[in-house]
């Protein structure tokens, strides 16, 4: 495994490895690896691709007020956790290689970033766009790989890779969680003893609202009422972001639940703020 700073030595590497006929599989990361993401990684290495990982706290997506200096960095675990998966490049960048003017040039998909998370943090998605086409263009990856876990982030780039004609091929895993459910996040490193006891009620509110969906055909507004009564009982620390159901390509909330559709939530437990979604599908012969 090499480690590299540059751009025009990961795009030496990929070249040479391009050259020996060996398919380039992506995963963009900011870092303080965990499970979920070496899920991504794993899956990559499956596949038999030339695997790179980018490890880069992209300033553009935090807004002035959120968590960019505290944002958790782990290099040397990153690193040896790479290594021990297989992993042929890591990327690691300075902001300074990755903006050395400040970026006149955004990617932004306005439609599907401005709702859930997209309202509560205003140009984050744009931020994410604009440094995933950039990563893209300097890897220039066969595949790509995002978790379910930032699903409107995976929905948002797959139609972004779609419209603009990228030649990657977006591949999406699925959450990986703790034993007791919460969705692995650097995020949780901010919770107390307290809030960690009571964010597993996320999963669980989720589950609830799934058995209410397969069993009761409700309204998405009841779905949302239970939710948020579960919530209210179970995680009384957590202040609710939103709660929405939502049709999972196009975003837009949905009134009735009897199709294919996406649960999703995010709660503020004090300064972490956690998201969690289940896509659930009531359509008669399907789970
Ligand atoms: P980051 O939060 O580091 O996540 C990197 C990738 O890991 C994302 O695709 C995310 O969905 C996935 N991931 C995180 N936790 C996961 C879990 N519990 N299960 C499955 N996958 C999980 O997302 C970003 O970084 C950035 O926005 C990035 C895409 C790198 C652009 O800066």
């Amino acid at each position: 495994m090499i480690v590299v700073r540059t751009i025009s030595q990961v795009r030496q590497a990929v070249a040479d490895a391009k050259a020996d006929g060996r398919a380039v599989g992506l995963v963009p990361t900011m870092g303080a690896l965990h499970a979920g993401h070496y899920s991504l990684i794993e899956a990559a290495c499956e596949r038999g691709l030339f695997v790179v990982v980018s490890i880069f706290v992209n300033p553009i997506q935090f807004a002035p007020t959120e968590d960019l200096a505290a944002y958790p960095r782990t290099p040397e675990s990153d690193l040896a956790g790479c290594r021990d998966r297989g992993v042929a490049v890591v990327f690691m960048p300075e902001p300074s290689e990755m903006y050395p003017r400040p970026t006149l040039t955004v990617v932004d998909v306005p439609q599907l970033g401005q709702t859930l998370c997209g309202a509560s943090r205003p140009g984050h998605f744009s931020g994410v766009c604009t440094v995933v086409t950039k990563l893209l263009n300097i890897v220039q990856p066969d595949f790509a790989f995002f978790g379910a876990k930032d699903f409107q982030q995976a929905t948002i780039l797959r139609r972004m890779v779609e419209d603009l004609n990228l030649p990657t091929t977006i591949v999406v895993c699925p959450i990986v969680r703790e034993a007791d459910g919460l969705a692995m996040s650097s995020r949780n490193a901010y919770l107390t003893d307290a809030e960690r006891r009571q964010a597993p009620a996320l999963r669980r509110s989720l589950e609830m609202a799934a058995d209410l969906v397969r069993r009761n055909r409700p309204t998405s507004g009841e779905v949302v009422e239970a939710i948020l009564a579960f919530l209210g009982g179970e995680s009384p620390d957590g202040i609710v972001d939103y709660v929405e159901i939502v049709d999972p390509e196009s975003l837009s909330p949905v009134e009735n639940t009897s199709d294919d559709i996406l649960i999703a939530l995010a709660v503020r437990f004090g300064r972490a703020r956690l998201i969690d979604n289940m896509r659930v599908d009531a359509k008669p012969g399907r789970s």
